[in-house]
């Protein structure tokens, strides 16, 4: 690293560029910051993803590569763990699993066979959500047709639609005067100052309380709840998000308004803990530096090195939103607490089987599976562990591990868990089951199937 430091104030000093000297000494102070984060390995994965070699090469062999794992074993003891260390701490807690997250029907069967509810956000979901014989759905987000909502209301009995604008309330009034004999239960999203780029989801919380009063009048609408939802959540997040919705119904409901409240949806963006990090490539000192060597037409920066992603368990996680909760909510009113766990559950329910097809010069290993699987470029800056099945060894390899389209964006990762590698090596990349599956396609290459693991 000290090396590239250098060759980059090399690149800063010596007028390449003509910096003004103003310039020149931001530039200077931002390489100058180290680079900092959370160092580490993600060992214990690896170990437990090479016990199961047997049951991976299995698969490799029956089926052939590149294709995903789901792991029926793997989602269940990860819904217990969830469960003890996270909805046991919260009273009167209701899970809603984020069917986008991960949309595989035979991880929303295992998810309603724990019963834990799905929420869905498009009729495509709900048809999911349906076969996988959910109990209990919400439904949510922006844009509803009047085609939606009478769809929602044939499923009145098991739906809480989650309400998201004024002019959704008018088109669902007009509905639902054609419907009176059925009534609807439903909650309506807000969203804070803390929102940020997620405004485009519900109501100004400052105009909750006008809603309120429009769709109380609904004879056949049960307006019943508050729901708000921000993915990428730190925890000091959802605590202001509590804290702020608490101190409006404080100044803006009345007694009876606060006895209407039947529940408080606080949404999904729990991270899941030990499963990724991101490269060096992801600060700003290497960002410049990326970005000079391109006007210098120099070949790209290639990471030299990953930090581990900081998370919160799930035991802190629930301690400090019920402790919001219990301070700012139900220190004045008493209702049920909703929550939209997506990529919590869905991370561990897959894996992806790759095989080395070809090894090429500067250690580039190029793989039979590309990002089509996973729909997007994620692993350029994202840092998974890639494990070697075939020669499997405790230290990481470098090199660039990168998939087969005609793209060079196709990268897989630059560390991998190997003795060596050869080609025709079969390698794992654990734990991706969050927005890949669901993002997937056909470019290229057609979809890979997805395969389970045989019962034992
Ligand atoms: C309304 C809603 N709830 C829940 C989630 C799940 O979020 P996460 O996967 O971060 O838990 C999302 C994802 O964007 C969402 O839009």
């Amino acid at each position: 690293m000290q090396l590239v430091l250098r060759h980059y104030t090399f690149l800063i000093m010596n007028d390449t560029f003509q910096f003004s000297d103003t310039e020149k000494n931001e530039l200077l102070k931002i390489i100058e910051t180290p680079l900092s984060g959370l160092k580490g390995s993600l060992d214990q994965v690896v170990e437990s993803v090479i016990q199961q070699t047997k049951s991976f090469m299995q698969i490799a062999n029956q089926h052939g590569t590149s294709c995903y794992v789901y792991d029926h074993a793997g989602v269940k003891e990860n819904i217990k763990l969830f469960k003890s260390e996270f909805l046991s701490k919260i009273k009167n807690i209701h899970p809603y699993y984020a069917v986008k997250s991960n949309p595989y029907i035979e991880l929303l069967k295992d998810i309603v066979s724990e019963d834990i509810g799905l929420d869905v956000s498009s009729q495509y979901e709900l048809g999911l959500a349906l076969e996988a014989k959910a109990k209990k759905i919400i439904y949510t987000g922006p844009g509803k047709s009047k085609e939606d909502l009478e769809l929602i209301l044939q499923h009145s009995n098991i739906i809480t639609l989650m309400i998201d604008s004024f002019q959704e309330l008018v088109v669902l009034k007009e509905v639902l005067i054609s419907n009176p004999h059925i009534m609807l239960r439903a909650g309506v999203r807000i969203y804070t100052e803390i929102h940020k780029e997620w405004k485009k989801f519900g109501i100004p919380l400052s105009r909750l309380g006008e809603f309120w009063e429009i769709s109380r009048s609904i004879s056949n609408l049960h307006l019943c709840g508050i729901q708000s939802h921000r993915s990428n959540s730190t925890i000091d997040l959802y605590e202001e998000i509590i804290e702020s919705l608490g101190n409006y119904l404080e100044q803006n409901f009345s007694e009876i308004q606060k006895k209407q409240i039947q529940f408080i949806d606080f949404g999904g963006g729990l991270h899941p803990q030990n499963v990724d990090g991101y490269y060096d490539t992801a600060f700003s000192q290497i960002e410049i530096l990326n970005s000079l060597y391109n006007e210098l037409e120099y070949p790209q920066y290639i990471p030299k090195e990953y930090f581990l992603m900081e998370t919160t368990s799930l035991k802190e996680y629930a301690e400090r939103i019920n402790r919001a909760i219990a301070t700012h909510i139900l220190s004045q009113l008493s209702c049920d607490i909703y929550c939209e766990p997506g990529r919590i559950l869905s991370n561990p329910s897959l894996h992806i089987l790759l095989k080395v097809m070809d090894k090429k010069d500067d250690d580039i290993y190029i793989l039979d599976g590309g990002n089509n699987i996973i729909g997007w470029d994620k692993y350029s800056s994202e840092y998974v562990p890639i494990i070697n099945l075939t020669h499997p060894g405790t230290k990481e390899i470098r090199g660039q591990f990168v998939g087969s389209l005609c793209t060079p964006d196709d990268i897989w990762g630059y560390f991998c868990y190997a003795e060596n590698i050869e080609i025709g090596d079969i390698l794992v990349i654990p734990n991706q089951g969050a927005y890949t599956y669901t993002l997937r396609q056909s470019f290229i290459r057609g979809l890979p199937n997805v395969h389970h693991f045989e019962c034992k």
